[in-house]
């Protein structure tokens, strides 16, 4: 039978190692994963090559010298496309476009993984965040061709992707700053419907909030298997896909646990090193939704070869949106993929991280375990807290009495300071009025 999908694309990767970088993954690790991301976005990858470098070149990314060797590279395995494993700057696209030629596009990190997020977003603020993410990456990089992949896609890049043209110009005006006049336009009217979504959506966290229904959220590296464990655990129907960011808005599901208790679970967008600036402000809004929640489960494919560092990365992201401050459980996931003996890899685990789970969201193993210990650990465990608490929070000083164990209590002339414990599941509702001084 004779095919008749277009053919694929043909990718060249470039990676490089830069002295006294903050990289958690090897070069090689990291090429890997574009390698990935190039495959999710459609493209074929047809070789790769690397260089050890002090610092990037000004100009082009990577030495004089190497420019030559890959552009020998690239025509030698008729690439169409160079992609860069890391996020160049305007003037690196120009040089670089220069210098390889009209034949092949030049592309970085960033503008693959913004399609792949074009290509996945769902709903209106997946779409809105993603297309804000776009026109922010676009904007100073204007002069450059872009959308090369989107408009072959049709993502959402595609439909942003020809500006020019579309403003009139005014006098003394050139197209390049009518066509720049225009995203800007576009960015502050995306703005500002994100900002209506997201307003809209604190309200409804607020109605959550006073419901005090526990909000646990998942997070963890692309593809560890979020939303594979939240179908198990809801037997609903979350898209699950082997591939790279395939949950990109959150999907919230009611969920009843042992001893009749119900909570919220909610899937957030995967994390990946190296996450694009403008992406993850963009995605400020469903960021929000991690730092609401009562309990993260950070979720880990304890099978992957490079596990620990995508454990650090998700961390690191974590804290870069302060939500690491929140209660965390760390779930070992397809504990089914694990070769050799699983319960060494259990009590190896059960010694470096006692309240970590193993489980396998695929066979549904561990998952009881799981079950008890996020129950134990919102409802059963106490915390040590010291806070000062205005006295219009009447609720959250009540709170205290009803459910924690009051210590003391100091009552000042606008606030009372109480200290004491509180079951974790209430923690984060006290969070702004931490204390740990004395009274002043
Ligand atoms: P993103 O949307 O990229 O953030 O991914 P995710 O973390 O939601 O991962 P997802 O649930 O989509 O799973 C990714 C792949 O891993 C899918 O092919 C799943 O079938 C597979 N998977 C998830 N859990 C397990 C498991 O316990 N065992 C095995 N063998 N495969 C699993």
């Amino acid at each position: 039978m004779i095919s008749t999908a277009a053919p694929k694309e043909r990718a060249f990767l470039v990676g490089a190692e830069i002295k006294d970088s903050d990289q958690l993954m090897d070069t090689a690790d990291s090429l890997e994963e574009l390698a990935l991301l190039a495959d999710t976005a459609g493209l074929e990858v047809v070789g790769e090559t690397s260089q050890k470098l002090d610092r990037p070149h000004a100009a082009t990314y990577v030495g004089t010298g190497k420019v030559e060797e890959i552009k020998a590279l690239a025509e030698e395995t008729l690439s169409d496309v160079i992609i860069f494993d890391d996020e160049l700057t305007p003037r690196h696209l120009r040089e670089l476009s220069k210098r390889f030629g009209e034949k092949v596009r030049v592309l970085d990190r960033t503008a693959l993984i913004l399609d792949i997020f074009a290509q996945h977003a769902s709903t209106k603020a997946g779409r809105l965040q993603v297309e804000l993410a776009q026109n922010e990456y676009r904007l100073p990089r204007l002069s450059h061709a872009w959308g090369h992949l989107g408009r072959q896609t049709g993502g959402a890049s595609g439909r942003s992707g020809s500006v020019g043209g579309v403003g009139l110009r005014g006098p003394g005006e050139t197209q390049l700053e009518v066509d720049k006049r225009e995203i800007r336009k576009r960015i502050t009217i995306l703005k500002r419907e994100i900002e209506e979504l997201s307003e809209h959506r604190k309200r409804y966290r607020v109605q959550r909030k006073r419901s005090r229904i526990p909000v646990i959220a998942l997070v963890g590296y692309t593809n560890a298997g979020k939303s594979t464990l939240l179908n198990k655990l809801s037997k609903s129907d979350v898209y699950a896909a082997d591939q790279l960011f395939a949950t990109l808005d959150p999907t919230t599901r009611r969920v009843v646990m042992p001893g009749e208790r119900v909570c919220l679970f909610t899937d957030t967008v995967g994390f990946i090193q190296k996450l694009p600036t403008d992406l993850v402000a963009a995605f400020k809004s469903t960021l929000e939704e991690i730092n609401e929640a009562d309990l993260l489960l950070h979720v880990i494919d304890v099978s992957h070869y490079n596990a620990g560092a995508q454990f650090e990365s998700v961390k690191q992201t974590l804290k870069e949106i302060h939500a690491d401050n929140i209660p965390t459980i760390n779930v070992f996931n397809k504990a089914d993929l694990i070769e050799g003996d699983i319960d060494e890899t259990r009590s190896l685990l059960a010694d470096t991280d006692p309240d970590a789970c193993l489980i396998s969201a695929k066979t549904g193993e561990g998952l009881d375990e799981l079950k008890d210990k996020i129950v134990e650990t919102l409802f059963e465990k106490m915390v040590p807290i010291r806070v000062r608490l205005p006295y219009s929070e009447g609720a959250l000083i009540a709170l205290f009495h009803d459910q924690g164990i009051v210590d003391f209590i100091e009552n000042g002339r606008s606030d009372v300071v109480m200290g004491g414990s509180i079951p974790t599941r209430y923690l984060m509702e006290y969070q702004t009025f931490e204390t740990n001084g004395r009274r002043e």
